[in-house]
């Protein structure tokens, strides 16, 4: 294919399938998808348990499970679907960013798969594929997002980014801020690990924080001059800080032993009570310096909608705070569904299916990067 020919939009419409193909972490995830727009099956295979004994992902064992389990994967996503190969217009893959290992793994079975059908290629970045999942849905049900409702921003919250992004349209963003160091995923999983929560961490701050107080510790909201960037890394050595201050307190305090009877320990042998305290101010924190950000952005920019995506936007909390913002303000608010939220491969065949009709196929020269920016920061 010419570099004239890669900008030519291919010829799809809503009835064309695409099989979205997804390895760009720790899950194994494929789908299809119709139209761009209308999930047919999605399977989504987790890893959860192989990385929790680790504390967090370990590349290796994430690429070599991605390449034991995706052909099953796929061929489920198409059983499911009831598709056959000759049904398909197309194959997307997530080419980035990511876990090089993990991505080349998916890369590498979408591009067999192509040679042995002769379907047509596209690579999607994995960022945009968050945000493109309020704009699918399952047979019978509204999507998240009103596109008539754009422009609008989409805050793309994971374990990778905290991005706000403004969509003109679908395919034409602007990246209006982003974190300067830790994403959100990443500081609530770090949280959770110095709490002794397990892994994954965002649903384990998340489930903890429920039982806890938001007031008793109170954690900095970082603020960026003139800027809607976030920063967390600070946020994360607060806590740790604090915990460390709390375990000392307790190691020479003789009355911890029969607190620590009362109520079942946590980290640093701290009491599950003061773990759900730590991991409810820790997150109202996270929550309010991406709520603040994400709500100033939409004033200065009129935006009549505010989207969510990325796996920290299955936050409870995050989501009854933007419903309280959204019951004040007026502006429309979409969430996708909690299984659109975290990593799928749904979002990536309806993310391909645009791309494709938009600027046409790749080759089968498809690389895949660790980084790969969805838009110009403004
Ligand atoms: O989008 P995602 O599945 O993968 C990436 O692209 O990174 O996001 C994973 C991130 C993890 O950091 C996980 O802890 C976080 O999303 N997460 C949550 C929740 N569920 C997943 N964070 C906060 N609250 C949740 N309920
Ligand atoms: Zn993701």
């Amino acid at each position: 294919m010419t570099g004239s020919e890669a900008t030519v939009g291919a010829s799809l419409g809503p009835s064309d399938l695409v099989l979205g193909i997804e390895t760009s972490c720790d899950e194994t995830a494929a789908a299809v998808v119709r139209g761009g727009r209308e999930i047919v099956a999605s399977v989504v295979a987790s890893q959860d348990e192989l990385h929790a004994r680790f504390g967090g992902v370990v590349p290796e064992i994430a690429s070599r499970r991605h390449a034991e389990i995706i052909t099953a994967t796929v061929a489920e996503a198409l059983a499911r679907a009831e598709v056959s190969w000759d049904e398909l217009a197309g194959i997307a893959v997530t080419h980035g960013p990511g876990l090089v290992g993990s991505l080349l793994v998916g890369v590498a079975a979408a591009k067999g798969y192509c040679l042995a059908t002769g379907l047509p290629l596209v690579g999607v970045n994995h960022v945009e594929a968050h945000l493109v999942a309020n704009f699918i849905h399952a047979p019978g049900e509204p999507a998240a997002a009103d596109e008539g409702l754009l422009p609008a921003l989409c805050l793309i919250a994971s374990g990778g980014h905290s991005d706000i992004v403004l969509v003109a349209n679908l395919g034409a963003y602007r990246i209006v801020g982003w974190t300067r160091d830790d994403a959100a995923g990443e500081a609530l999983d770090k949280a959770a690990r110095v709490l002794g929560l397990g892994y994954p961490g965002g649903p384990a701050v998340d489930r903890a924080a429920r039982a806890g107080n938001p007031g008793v510790f109170s954690f900095p909201r970082p603020v960026i001059a003139d800027s809607y960037d976030f920063s967390f890394s600070g946020l994360k050595t607060a806590l740790l800080r604090t915990v460390t201050t709390l375990a000392e307190a307790r190691a020479g305090d003789s009355a911890g032993p029969e607190v620590a009877t009362a109520v079942p320990p946590g980290a640093a042998g701290l009491p599950a009570a003061v773990v759900a305290d730590l991991a409810a101010g820790f997150q109202e924190a996270v929550v309010d310096t991406l709520v603040r950000n994400l709500t100033r952005a939409a004033g200065v920019y009129g935006t009549r909608q505010v989207m969510l995506a990325g796996g920290v936007a299955a936050n409870s909390r995050l989501r009854d705070k933007l419903t309280g913002w959204h019951r004040a303000s007026g502006v429309a608010i979409a969430f996708p569904p909690l299984n659109l939220c975290t990593d799928n491969a749904a979002m990536v065949a309806a993310a391909g299916f645009l791309k494709a009709q938009r600027s046409g196929w790749d080759d089968l020269e498809l690389d895949v990067f660790s980084a790969m920016p969805l838009a110009d920061h403004v």
